[in-house]
């Protein structure tokens, strides 16, 4: 375990008004080998020198993180990513001029200024550059590259709120910004440009649909292409670790079924004497469920589909809201207590992608047709 003897301590910061004293404290933390954990658009991250290898084993240690899972490396510039990096060649140059600030993650060769603890000995290093502007200037004012996985413990649903942070790291850590929920909702897109054919190696809240006007060949790992000694090493990405997962068991409908809604009242009903234990998220608009009916039967309804606002109707949106939420239901049915956790599976197009590839690996159980 990591030294249970701080207080946390919690800054609010509005990320349309950002006072650099603000972040005075996170700064002297981050400068003296210390971690912080900061919002990013996608989920927040715990963050350390990617310098200092004496900071990055406190993340590891905080985590519970197994040491050979690489970490993901913050930075707010090119000439930040051109000191730590052994080139940027230039189909990646252009793919960073399109696609950051944002959330992409992308494998380059690391130099000596990288410790190997951060990249888990690869000779590559993942490095994002977020567009989330509470993380730019943290990274700006500390002049340092941040290392920073997940604000989770290992295994646990990413956070994506200050108090998901703070459920998990409440007297472990010294300092939480608070910079509100985050837009985003899953983690960054993964991608390795220079394998033969480039990979997603974890598809995130960049959609395939959207790189592969930049990398036509892009397929993405486990669904167009499978290597087993990728899959050795636990650099392919949720590939070898337990992931994403809630204390509750989650039941995951995979959404090609002939008939999704029997299938869905089967098990409902197999759970029918003790409806409080079980949550259910509602994430596919086209099954139609009687919500209202459901709640007062007593299950624990989460409702992604957005139903409220009809006037959304562009699916992409749809998609984008359930990822958004997604972690945050997992959570929030777990402070409920629910055993089960039932969830609709969605198309696997724009965000959907990376909803399902948490889900299934959330996933306690899976019903396939
Ligand atoms: O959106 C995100 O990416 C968030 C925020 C905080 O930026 N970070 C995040 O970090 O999700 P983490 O540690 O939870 O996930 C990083 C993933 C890991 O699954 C790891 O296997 C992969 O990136 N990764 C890191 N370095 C790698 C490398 N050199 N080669 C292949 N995969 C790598
Ligand atoms: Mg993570």
């Amino acid at each position: 375990m990591c030294n249970p003897s701080f207080i946390t301590k919690v800054i609010k910061i509005d990320p349309e008004k950002i006072n650099n004293h603000d972040l005075r404290e996170a700064v002297i933390i981050l400068q003296n080998e210390g971690i912080v954990a900061f919002p990013t658009e996608t989920v927040y991250g715990l963050g350390a020198s990617a310098f200092s290898e004496k900071a990055i084993k406190k993340i590891f240690r905080a985590k519970g993180r197994p040491l050979d899972n690489p970490l993901i490396v913050h930075i707010d510039s090119m000439e930040m990513l051109e000191s730590i990096v052994l080139e940027v060649p230039k189909n990646v140059r252009s793919l960073c001029e399109e696609f950051w600030p944002g959330p992409l993650t992308i494998l380059f060769q690391k130099n000596s200024k990288i410790p190997d603890c951060v990249t888990a000995g690869l000779p590559t290093v993942a490095i994002r550059m977020p567009s989330n502007r509470i993380a730019q200037r943290l990274i700006h004012l500390s002049g340092l590259p941040l290392a920073a996985p997940s604000a989770n413990i290992s295994g646990k649903p990413s956070p994506t709120s200050p108090s998901h942070v703070k459920d998990d790291f409440d007297g472990k850590i010294p300092l939480i910004i608070d910079g509100g929920q985050c837009q985003v909702g899953v983690e960054s897109t993964v991608i390795n440009v220079n394998s033969i054919p480039p990979l997603i190696l974890r598809p995130g809240g960049l959609d395939y649909e959207e790189l592969r006007k930049f990398i036509p060949d892009l397929k993405i790992y486990d669904k167009h292409y499978k290597n087993k000694d990728l899959e050795k090493h636990p650099s392919t990405p949720g590939l070898k670790y337990r992931h994403y997962s809630p204390s509750a068991r989650v039941i995951l409908i995979e959404q090609n079924q002939q008939n999704m809604q029997s299938v869905i009242f089967e098990i409902l009903n197999s759970f029918a004497q003790n409806m409080s234990e079980i949550g259910y998220i509602h994430t596919n608009p086209e099954i139609v469920l009687e919500a209202l009916y459901l709640e007062k039967l007593g299950y624990n309804f989460v409702d992604l589909t957005k139903k409220a606002l009809k006037t959304i109707v562009i699916e992409k949106e749809i998609y984008a809201n359930v990822a958004q939420k997604i972690f945050w239901a997992l959570r929030m049915l777990d402070s409920k207590k629910v055993k089960y956790i039932v969830v609709e599976g969605i198309s696997e197009q724009y965000s959907g992608l990376a909803v399902m590839n948490r889900l299934r690996k959330a996933a306690w159980k899976i019903i396939k047709k």
